[in-house]
């Protein structure tokens, strides 16, 4: 069942060439050169009996977004081979999708073929779901235009709204930009013990940001900035589509939100001041609603609302809103050195003219149009959550730093750039063992090329993980204001996958590694700065 690796080698040469265009400002595809056929087979199990048998296409094709021209985008086209025909749902008009929606214990065969263009080689990653090391879309196992790849796994993971994207090193934001996402959708008994709306009243709620040129067609950079910072659009889409008004009746909605977009952080609010009820993150359902005046949302992380509008009246507007926040870039330490201030400000300048980070903005604006006589009233208690311990970390007394930080212009985790097949001897787990990590967001203040401090999410596959803590450095003051316009918004309870970590934030994990042995990567989710090289390999070992 393990599919072959025979790329790994260009996939080292590929991203060698990728750093210095990317670095030269050069095109991000020029670095990517396929060339002749690549021998990657993956084939199905006979002895692997799937209840539900799906076929993922990846390949081009036009959605209208705007008046006027259709846009040229990248889609998943999804159909059910074998199972519950309503485990693939396409979301109309837009390019994402589809919804993929299974239960716990059911065992899932996908096939990916790839149809798109000449030199996009490519492969899916399930975000959020522990699979195997060999299922679950490593950047090596990418599989050239033409060719298909066979997943095969159980999904073991409780209910939760996952994701899945492309993962090849490199294309990964690219091909995120022009449309390849969609979400996983978990459900599970614990689930079904809590009365939640469902169906019609169960909504996803997907925002990305883009830059639209004057002929619809989307616009990405490959202008040193967005490669370095990451891409910041100018246009909000909710499911792919602009300016989305949800019309809504009087009464509880479940709406699960996933920042899709490539590195704009959202601090999100509702615009009447209404507080969120945030009852899911990344991976499932709390063991209690929480209420929040904001909830930060960073690229790759979900979060789930309980949205009552119950009380409201027929024709009432409110807006889910991004509010305004400091901090997430720019940052520029003066106390340790003589070059403070010289960067910040005019560096952000992004040639999109696309609003900064931490701008104002609206998202989604929500209209009452249908009294519904009854509601839903939100349960006090939702699931078990079933922690681990601090203590059972097997290095609870010394935990793993990963250090993230600019060196020569490039972000890296513990100085080190990706690496298709390396693992240092610090990134070496023991498969199924319990480990604390502190990834540290490390400034370097007074250093002439890297003076910057930036927010990075940090997402580490085959693991759910628990925040123990949040400290942020004192040394230098200028972190503090930009940290206290978004602290209060993590929703750091319950299980994650991804955490967002400011400038001189160090942020304390607890997790439990796969049980079977396998080579996974962690990697900053924003992800120009991933496929830049921000991503490293740990191994589960046996
Ligand atoms: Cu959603 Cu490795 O990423
Ligand atoms: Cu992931
Ligand atoms: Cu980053």
């Amino acid at each position: 069942m393990s599919p072959k690796n025979l790329i790994g080698r260009r996939g080292f040469l590929r991203l060698s060439g990728l750093t210095a265009a990317a670095l030269a400002g050069g095109p991000l595809l020029a670095a990517c050169n396929t060339t002749g056929p690549l021998s990657v087979s993956a084939t199905p199990t006979a002895d692997f009996l799937p209840d539900l048998d799906l076929a993922l296409k990846a390949m081009p094709s036009e959605v209208a977004i705007l008046p006027g021209a259709a846009t040229r985008v990248w889609v998943y086209q999804g159909s059910v081979v074998k199972g519950d025909a309503a485990s693939v749902q396409a979301i109309p008009g837009s390019y994402l999708g589809p919804i993929i929606r299974v239960q716990k214990g059911q065992k899932v065969r996908i096939t990916l073929q790839n149809d798109l263009p000449e030199g996009q080689e490519t492969i899916i990653h399930w975000h959020g779901l522990r699979v195997p090391a060999s299922m679950d879309g490593h950047p090596r196992d990418a599989i050239a235009p033409s060719q298909q790849f066979v997943y095969e796994f159980e999904v073991t993971d409780r209910a939760g709204t996952y994701w899945f994207h492309p993962h090849p090193h490199g294309l990964t934001a690219s091909q995120v930009m022009a449309g390849l996402a969609g979400l996983f959708i978990v459900s599970d008994d614990d689930e079904a013990t809590v009365t939640l709306p469902s169906g019609a009243f169960d909504l996803p709620v997907v925002i990305q940001d883009r830059v639209f040129d004057g002929n619809n067609q989307f616009s990405y950079g490959n202008d040193m900035m967005t490669t370095m910072m990451g891409f910041l659009g100018n246009r909000i889409l909710i499911n792919g589509q602009p300016d989305l008004t949800l019309p809504v009746a009087t009464r509880a909605y479940r709406l699960r939100l996933l920042n899709g977009s490539n590195s704009r952080i959202y601090k999100l609010a509702w615009s009447d001041g209404t507080q969120l009820t945030v009852v899911g993150t990344d991976a499932g359902l709390l063991d209690a609603p929480v209420a929040r005046d904001y909830a930060m949302l960073a690229p790759g992380e979900r979060l789930e609302l309980w949205a009552d509008f119950s009380g409201r009246s027929l024709g009432d507007e409110l807006k889910l809103i991004s509010q305004a926040f400091t901090g997430a870039e720019g940052i520029v330490p003066t106390s340790g050195g003589s070059m403070g201030g010289m960067m910040g400000g005019g560096m952000m300048g992004n040639m999109s003219g696309a609003p900064a980070l931490g701008t104002e903005q609206d998202l989604l604006t929500v209209r009452v149009e249908r009294q519904e006589a009854e509601s839903l009233t939100l349960p006090t208690t939702l699931v078990p959550l079933k922690l681990l311990q601090a203590s059972d970390a097997v290095n609870a007394n010394a935990p793993r730093q990963v250090v993230i930080s600019q060196r020569n212009m490039t972000w890296k985790i513990n100085g080190r750039d990706f690496d298709m097949d390396a693992v240092a001897d610090d990134e070496k787990v023991k498969a199924g063992s319990i480990e604390i990590w502190d990834i540290v967001n490390d400034v370097n203040p007074g250093e002439m090329m890297d003076p910057l401090g930036m927010a990075h999410p940090f997402h580490i596959h085959g693991v759910h993980v628990q925040v123990l803590s949040r400290t942020l450095r004192t040394d230098y003051p200028e972190f503090t204001p930009g940290y206290e316009s978004v602290s209060a918004g993590f929703v750091d309870n319950g299980w994650k996958d991804t955490v967002l970590i400011m400038p001189g934030e160090t942020v304390r994990l607890l997790m439990r590694f796969h049980e079977q042995a396998g080579t996974f990567v962690y990697h900053c989710h924003n992800l120009e700065h991933a496929d830049q090289g921000m991503m490293r390999n740990y191994a589960a070992e046996a």
